[in-house]
């Protein structure tokens, strides 16, 4: 006759058999969330956006568009708000195919000049300087960067300014120039103004405060 175990908590088999349902759960748990974040991350189509269709990541040619910023109650979080009004940048609306052409060097470069080894873009990246996931809705491109840089719209502004940050510094800490071209800054431009548009769940968090303090007349405080 086998020996009666002492208690279940020093019997082999049950250990053996919760590891295997554990795992077993783990896994399936993580595929379902796999897709799901799929899901969430894919990148939204024109037709979406032209049809009001809401994607979390919408398609390139929303730079075409004016974004907003705003609090959502329901979800206790900022939120970009995309158009209905058209924003185009440098005066020209760009098709899917030039848009995510645009987008994609501004991507490219934003690799090849290592912008996340000073900022953060989406979560990742350095704390030296600014974060840049909301930078496109940074006030002072449309309130002071203009006058500045000596140019008329915001999109100008934010070319002149990354072609030649030592000559419009705004902080203590200084932003070298990178050698930027005139068309790496442009698509540049593309890739921030997207990237506003991404509902990244609030992140990061407090920005539209900072947004606030800046229309009452305060300093803009990073
Ligand atoms: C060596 C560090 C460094 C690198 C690399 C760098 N930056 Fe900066 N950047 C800074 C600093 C510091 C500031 C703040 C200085 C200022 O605004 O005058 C800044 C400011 C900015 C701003 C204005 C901030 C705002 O709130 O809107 C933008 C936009 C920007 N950088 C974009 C870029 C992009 C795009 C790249 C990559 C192509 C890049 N930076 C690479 C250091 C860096």
């Amino acid at each position: 006759m086998a020996k009666k175990q002492a208690s279940v908590w020093t019997s082999i088999s049950f250990w053996r058999r919760s590891a295997a349902w554990v795992t077993g759960f783990a896994t399936i748990l993580l595929i379902w969330l796999t897709f799901d974040t799929i899901g969430q991350i894919r990148m939204g189509t024109n037709d979406e956006l032209v049809k009001g269709i809401k994607r979390r990541v919408p398609a390139p040619t929303v730079v075409n568009y004016k974004i907003g910023y705003k609090y959502d109650a329901k979800r206790g979080l900022e939120a970009p708000v995309i158009g209905p009004q058209k924003q185009p940048l440098f005066g020209k609306e760009l098709s899917p195919k030039e848009a995510s052409e645009m987008l994609h060097l501004g991507k490219l470069t934003s690799q090849a000049k290592n912008c996340m080894d000073c900022h953060t873009l989406l979560g990742n990246g350095g704390y030296y300087a600014p974060d840049l996931t909301k930078a496109w809705l940074d006030p002072m491109w449309e309130k002071t960067m203009p006058a500045i840089t000596n140019t008329k719209t915001k999109e100008d502004a934010m070319v002149a300014f990354l072609m030649h940050p030592e000559l419009f510094a705004t902080h203590a800490r200084r932003m070298p120039n990178l050698g930027i071209t005139k068309k790496e800054a442009k698509a540049l431009v593309v890739f921030l103004k997207h990237m506003s548009s991404i509902d990244t769940n609030g992140y990061p968090r407090g920005f539209s405060k900072t947004v606030e303090q800046y229309k009452a007349g305060g300093t803009y405080a990073k």
